[in-house]
């Protein structure tokens, strides 16, 4: 698959380095924005805040499926108008979006594939993009696990902070796995 990472750090990095081993083809922008117009799927990637201005600076967007693993906290608010990052995302492209790979910890990245098991990874979003979030969770080292549609994105942009509250509690960086019964 051709993709494009807008963000190229912890989280846009560690995943086209990962991708790129699973054998797609990534490209990699900065802040300097560039061209996403040849790519099948587009990570975001970028701080929270930075959204507005990151996809400003990208072109080719128009109908990209497009996967957004930015978190919001400490008080920061989606752009004016929406309820997550991700709707605005899906506002400014009209293509399929889903919010995923916003609440693992980059810096595991490197020893998910050798897990006993996949760690999960929640994702949210359009029915349309399950294909890609799935495959592209799974050639990481995860496995997708839905939280719902595009309406959910809020709700999983919010467990940032439970997230930070349960490393600062004594676990540190931590993977989770939520699986049904029968995989016990
Ligand atoms: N780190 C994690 O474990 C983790 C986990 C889940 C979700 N997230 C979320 O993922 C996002 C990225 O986190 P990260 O840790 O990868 O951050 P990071 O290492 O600081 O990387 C941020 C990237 O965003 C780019 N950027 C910054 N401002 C920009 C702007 N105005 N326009 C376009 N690009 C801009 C930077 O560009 P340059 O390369 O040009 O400097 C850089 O490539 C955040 O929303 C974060 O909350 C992070």
């Amino acid at each position: 698959m051709n993709i494009t990472v807008i963000g190229r750090g912890n989280i846009g990095g560690g995943l086209a380095d990962l991708w790129e081993r699973a054998g797609h083809q990534v490209s990699r922008l900065g802040r300097d924005g560039g061209d996403a117009s040849g790519s099948e799927a587009v990570l975001l990637a970028v701080p929270g805040v930075a959204v507005e201005a990151a996809l400003s600076s990208v072109t080719g967007l128009e109908g990209k499926t497009v996967l957004d693993a930015t978190n919001l906290y400490g008080g920061a608010r989606p752009p004016a108008g929406f309820s997550s990052n991700a709707e605005y995302v899906k506002s400014v492209t009209g293509g399929t979006t889903a919010k995923a790979f916003s609440t693992n910890f980059a810096s595991l990245f490197g020893r998910v594939a050798g897990a006993r098991v996949r760690p999960s990874n929640l994702w949210s979003g359009d029915d349309e993009a399950h294909g890609v979030v799935s495959q592209l969770s799974h050639d990481a080292g995860f496995e997708a696990v839905r939280l719902g549609d595009l309406s959910m994105a809020a709700t999983q942009e919010g467990l940032a902070g439970t997230i930070f509250a349960i490393s600062q509690s004594g676990l540190g960086e931590f993977v989770y796995r939520m699986a049904p019964p029968e995989q016990l």
